[in-house]
């Protein structure tokens, strides 16, 4: 699969902004996925300065800690700053994986599916909060964070103690059913994996991986 190499993270953030922005102006009512983490933060920070109009977009987060959600470091408190309270999206419109489960699936399945899902992707190779190991079958449901994650994520919770040890996530095949996926990358620390996971075998392993059976991924990367 082709990395496309970008030049900063600048360019990374506006180029997967442009893909985001022409999603919405050509289909407002789409379907988003939507990651956080430290990679899409100048994602976001460019997509809201190009003010579109979010009324009839519907998101879906890819996935959640099991922690307090008013926690500062918890996904919808990150998705809040970052992106819903600077648009003008219907707080009814913005999903995060709840139980039970399959109403989760429903609630995606019943909108007719993801558009457009933008991915980052973790040191290990997980995608969402899939980890290594996880079957490409799997779909929204409770995982343990692998002990690679946890210490990755310690930076944000500032000690591994305090880190969530589980999370909720969508599935492989959850993600795998989007009509078009993006996946950006940024750092050094991550080229090693991204080409194991865009060049190297399929495995299970290396969950990003699975991209390689969709016929519709873009990936982008920045040093
Ligand atoms: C986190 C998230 C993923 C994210 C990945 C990379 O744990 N659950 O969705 O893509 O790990 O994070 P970062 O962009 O901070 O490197």
């Amino acid at each position: 699969m082709e990395i496309k190499i970008l030049k900063s993270y600048k360019e990374l953030s506006s180029t997967v902004a442009d893909i985001v922005e022409t999603q919405i102006k050509e289909h407002p009512l789409t379907k988003l996925g939507l990651p956080t983490g430290s990679t899409p933060f100048g994602m976001y920070e460019e997509i809201v300065n190009r003010k579109l109009d979010w009324s009839l977009v519907i998101t879906f987060n890819l996935d959640v800690y099991l922690m307090n959600v008013n926690h500062p470091e918890s996904y919808q408190n990150y998705m809040r700053k970052n992106l819903f309270d600077r648009t003008n999206i219907f707080p009814d419109h913005s999903h995060f994986p709840f139980r039970p489960f399959s109403a989760f699936e429903d609630k995606i399945e019943g909108s007719m599916g993801i558009d457009l899902c933008i991915l980052g992707i973790g040191t290990n190779g997980h995608i969402a909060f899939n980890e290594p190991g996880s079957s490409f079958k799997t779909r929204t449901r409770v995982v343990n964070l692998s002990e690679q994650t946890i210490e990755d994520n310690s930076r944000f919770f500032g000690s591994v103690d305090d880190t969530p040890k589980q999370a909720i996530t969508m599935g492989l095949e959850t993600i795998m059913e989007s009509k078009k996926i993006v996946l950006m990358a940024n750092g050094d620390h991550k080229l090693n994996i991204l080409n194991m996971a865009m060049n190297g075998e399929v495995t299970e392993d290396v969950p990003a991986s699975v991209l390689q059976n969709h016929d519709n991924v873009e990936v982008f990367y920045c040093d």
